[in-house]
């Protein structure tokens, strides 16, 4: 790896980070969702820009202060298939996705067009989202898009390294970082994050709990070592 090799990274390849949850609306106010805020992936948007790279940062609904990356494309999403589709618009050559996003796995069969009445008491099935990663990495097999890196996030409680491993085999990533859910302070909703970062080859470290803050700068730095 030469030195003008790593300097060049951020010219060569784009940063698209997703963030946030994402709503499934049931009827015309009520939605299926989960407390992700994103603010891990706002600073992995942020530390992008500021490493130089050209960030495009997707989210779902998210505080006001997660919402905005300067100097990033940003782009607000309300639903797991809006998300998908904003993704799939920006994959290309020498592009790196960052999955932070907590999306929702399951949408309604059916979206009511007025606000449900307590007698209605609906019975409400709810059928499968695609898996963006999954959909992505199908595409660029498909399209044999060259130099796209795909890095995932796993957020366990149990069987963390384990669960997180077969994530990245069955995704087909090259790079997975785990979330410790069972720590207090990791997660949803903290400042701080106890993150393992698990390679292709299975191997893998386990970091210090940081703030997501530096961690946004750990975690590009991580993935330039390894492909810059
Ligand atoms: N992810 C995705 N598309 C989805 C759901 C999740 O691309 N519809 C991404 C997340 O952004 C994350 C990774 O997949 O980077 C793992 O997400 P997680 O929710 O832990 O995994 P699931 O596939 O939903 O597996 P399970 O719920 O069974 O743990």
């Amino acid at each position: 790896m030469s030195i003008e090799s790593v300097n060049n990274f951020h010219e060569k390849y784009k940063i698209v980070v997703t963030s946030g949850p994402t709503r499934e609306f049931i009827d015309t106010i009520r939605f299926l969702s989960n407390p992700s805020t994103g603010r891990m992936g706002y600073y992995i948007a942020k530390a992008g820009v500021n490493l130089g790279f050209n960030v495009t940062y997707i989210h779902g609904p998210v505080p006001a202060r997660f919402s905005n990356v300067d100097d990033a494309e940003n782009i607000s999403v309300i639903s797991t298939v809006d998300m998908l589709n904003e993704v799939i618009n920006r994959i290309e050559p020498f592009t790196i996705l960052i999955m932070a996003a907590a999306p929702a796995d399951y949408r309604p069969e059916k979206k009511f067009d007025h606000k449900l009445k307590k007698k209605e008491n609906p019975e409400i099935k709810f059928i499968p989202n695609p898996d963006i990663l999954q959909t992505v990495h199908e595409l660029i097999e498909k399209n044999k898009t060259p130099d796209v890196l795909l890095i995932g996030f796993a957020a366990e409680i149990q069987n963390a390294l384990e669960y997180a491993t077969s994530k990245l085999e069955r995704k087909h990533l090259d790079m997975i970082f785990l979330n410790d859910l069972s720590k207090s302070d990791s997660g949803f909703g903290v400042d701080t994050n106890e993150l393992t970062v698990i390679h292709k080859d299975k191997s893998y470290e386990k970091w210090s709990t940081e703030s997501k803050e530096k961690l946004g700068y750990r975690i590009i730095n991580e993935i330039e070592k390894c492909w810059g």
